[in-house]
C-alpha cells in the first residue's frame, strides 16, 4: 500500500485538523510532540504522512500531487485559484472575507470612486471589485497588519479577514461590506482522487459524518 500524504496548513487551524483525523481513526502520534522541528510525520500501520506547510503552499503540493490531500482555509484556495478538488467544509476556523475601513469609506464604495484597497488577497480583491461590483480601483499587495493601511492612509479601504471584528473595533474601523464566508476545507489531488479512490472516499464520508455529528452535538 502506498502512503497517503496530507499537506495541512501551518498555525492554528493544525491542531484542531488533527483532532479531527484522530476522532475518524487517522491519528498521528508523531506530531502531538510540539517540541519537535521534524517535518514530516508518519502513522506506519495505516501508511499515512503528514507535514505542515504555509498555508499559502499547501493547493501548490496538492496540485502537483505531492499531498494527496491538504486541510486549508477557503481564503488560500480562492487565492492561489490551483486545481484540485474542494470536497469539504471542515466547519472549523470560520471567519468572513469583508471589505473594511472607516465608517467614511462607505459612500466611496457606494459612488464607485476610484479608490485604493490595501489587502494580502490581491487575487479576491480584484476579483470582487472587478467582476462582481464592477468597480475601478488601485490594488495594493500588503503581507500583514492589514488593518495599518487605511489608519496610515495608504489606502481607503481594506479586503481583509474578520473573525471576531475586534482588531477592526479596536482600530476605529468597521466592516463595510461582505465578499465570502470562510473556513478550513479538504481539499484533494485530481488524480488521487482516481488512483486512491476507495481510500479517501472513505476519508471524506468518514469526516462529513463526524462533522455533521458534532454540528448537531452544537459543538
Ligand atoms: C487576521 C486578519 C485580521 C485578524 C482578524 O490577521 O488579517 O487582522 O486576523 O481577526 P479578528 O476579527 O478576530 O480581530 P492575522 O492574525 O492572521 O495576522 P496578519 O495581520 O499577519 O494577517
Amino acid at each position: 500500500m502506498r502512503y497517503l500524504t496530507f499537506a495541512l496548513a501551518k498555525g492554528r487551524m493544525a491542531k484542531k485538523t488533527m483532532e479531527l483525523f484522530e476522532a475518524i481513526g487517522l491519528p498521528c502520534e508523531e506530531m502531538k510532540d510540539e517540541g519537535t522541528r521534524k517535518l514530516i510525520f508518519v502513522n506506519e500501520e495505516l501508511k499515512l504522512r503528514f507535514f505542515l506547510a504555509k498555508a499559502n503552499d499547501v493547493p501548490t503540493y496538492v496540485e502537483y500531487g505531492a499531498a494527496d490531500i491538504g486541510i486549508v482555509g477557503k481564503d488560500t484556495i480562492l487565492e492561489e485559484g490551483r486545481r484540485l478538488y474542494e470536497v469539504l467544509d471542515l466547519g472549523i476556523g470560520k471567519c468572513r472575507m469583508c471589505v473594511c475601513g472607516p465608517k467614511d469609506a462607505a459612500d466611496k464604495l457606494k459612488h464607485h470612486e476610484l479608490i485604493r484597497v490595501a489587502t494580502k488577497y490581491p487575487g479576491i480583491a480584484k476579483d470582487y471589485f472587478y467582476n462582481k461590483k464592477h468597480q475601478t480601483v488601485e490594488i495594493i499587495k500588503l503581507n500583514g497588519s492589514i488593518e495599518l493601511a487605511p489608519i496610515v492612509g495608504l489606502s481607503e479601504v481594506i479586503v481583509d479577514i474578520v473573525e471576531t471584528g475586534s482588531t477592526l473595533r479596536e482600530n476605529g474601523l468597521t466592516v463595510l461590506e461582505e465578499i465570502v464566508g470562510l473556513s478550513a476545507r479538504m481539499v484533494v489531488n485530481q488524480v488521487s482522487m482516481k488512483i486512491e479512490h476507495e481510500r479517501i472516499s472513505r476519508i471524506i464520508t468518514d469526516m462529513r459524518a463526524l462533522i455533521q455529528s458534532r454540528e448537531q452535538d452544537g459543538r
